[in-house]
């Protein structure tokens, strides 16, 4: 049967006719969105902010963890905590010291490795790659691979589920934007892969429908002498993307996305100009992303939209509520003391819902809900030039 949609574009009482430009004088925008700012909209102007907010009750509520605070080092990965998950992705944070002498191999779906601080080498089947903070590493399902740490290392381990990572569409930016293919580095058959091989009784752990076995070798199974393929682990580092900005319109978050999983999309959010159009708004517009459980990682700088976050912190704010920037972050965007954003963070917003693993109850910081709060005054904006709508 022929269907219609029920949106289309209408206009009521006091609003701007583009979106997060040229707001109402006094006035704080909410988007109200569906399918993580891909689908239907609608931009509400309102009197106060829409996170002013005096008190929660109930499951629903924006949650923050310290991932500083999960101090096991050297435990095998597979026990590594898991923090957030659903059916399509599953969220754990890994430290690592030590050389591992065994490896491991997920037949459940790909992994995203994101190296939140250290450094060292990750051998695998395809050969040998370094990796640094700030890289994303993606390893196909099924893969094996262990790493030698240099420094202590510290990462999150993003599972895509029964799924593959795959790059965003860039459409009318082409698909050098953001960054080029070429970009991508993959796995050497080189010296140190080489030097690697041996005839020594080796493990591997595979993780398949959540519940591991191993395969025992006499000799190291990564012993490739080369391979040819469209099929490999790819490593870029965040210095390495270049975010779409414009100088006049504040972009969703969807224009930051870097990875494509089953159900959810990885983003990451770097340093980059604020907006210089007076009548464009600086920081995130205040948003329920009606679709979608959003989770941030802060991996290094000052995170401009958010009071009291330090790295190594991750917030969730599931589907079902508004939020937006914290007030100290909304008042410097009003008096506009800085010329650019100075974030390196990492978004994971799924369309499905989240669960908390059992390490994160133990992290959590339960007043986040709170952390909104303004005090005693409604929380106003200063005098500043709005040019008011029509
Ligand atoms: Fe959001």
């Amino acid at each position: 049967m022929a269907t219609r949609d029920l949106s289309f574009p209408r206009i009521e009482g006091q609003a701007s006719r583009q979106a997060h430009c040229d707001l109402p004088e006094g006035t704080f925008e909410r988007e109200l969105g569906r399918e993580g700012f891909f689908g239907p909209a609608t931009q509400m102007y309102h009197s106060h902010p829409p996170t002013g907010w005096l008190d929660w009750s109930g499951p629903l509520r924006p949650r923050c963890f310290d991932l500083n605070k999960l101090g096991d080092t050297d435990i095998f990965f597979w026990d590594a905590p898991l923090i957030l998950h659903n059916a399509s992705v599953r969220v754990r944070q890994w430290r690592c010291n030590t050389n591992m002498d065994h490896l491991v191999r997920n037949a459940d779906g790909d992994d995203l490795l994101f190296i939140h601080q250290g450094g060292g080498e990750v051998y695998c089947d395809y050969g040998h790659m370094d990796y640094a903070a700030g890289d994303y590493i993606v390893l196909p399902r099924s893969t094996m691979w262990r790493i030698e740490p240099a420094t202590p290392t510290t990462l999150l381990a993003i599972e895509c589920t029964s799924g593959a990572y795959r790059l965003p569409e860039r459409g009318l930016v082409g698909h050098q934007a953001q960054f080029d293919r070429a970009i991508l580095d993959t796995p050497k058959i080189d010296a140190a892969f080489r030097a690697q091989q041996d005839e020594n009784e080796w493990r591997v752990h595979i993780k398949r429908r959540n519940q591991l076995s191993s395969v025992h070798y006499p000799f190291n199974p990564l012993d490739a002498v080369g391979w040819q393929g469209e099929l490999s682990p790819v490593r870029i580092n965040v210095k390495d993307i270049r975010p779409l900005t414009s100088h006049r319109y504040h972009l969703p978050p969807s224009a930051h996305t870097t990875w494509v999983g089953n159900r959810f999309v990885v983003c990451t959010f770097l340093p980059r100009p604020f907006e210089s159009d007076p009548g464009a708004l600086k920081v995130p517009y205040f948003h329920n992303n009606d679709d979608y459980d959003e989770v941030l990682f802060y991996h290094a700088g000052d995170f401009f939209s958010r009071d009291n976050i330090d790295a190594g912190m991750m917030t969730w704010h599931p589907c079902g509520f508004t939020h937006g920037p914290h007030p100290k972050a909304l008042q410097h965007m009003f008096e506009q003391k800085k010329p650019m954003t100075d974030e390196v963070a990492v978004m994971l917003d799924t369309r499905d819902p989240l669960d908390m693993g059992e390490a994160a109850a133990e992290i959590e910081w339960p007043a986040y809900a709170q952390s909104w709060r303004t005090g005693e005054e409604p929380m106003r904006p200063p005098e500043i030039p709005h040019k008011a709508a029509e």
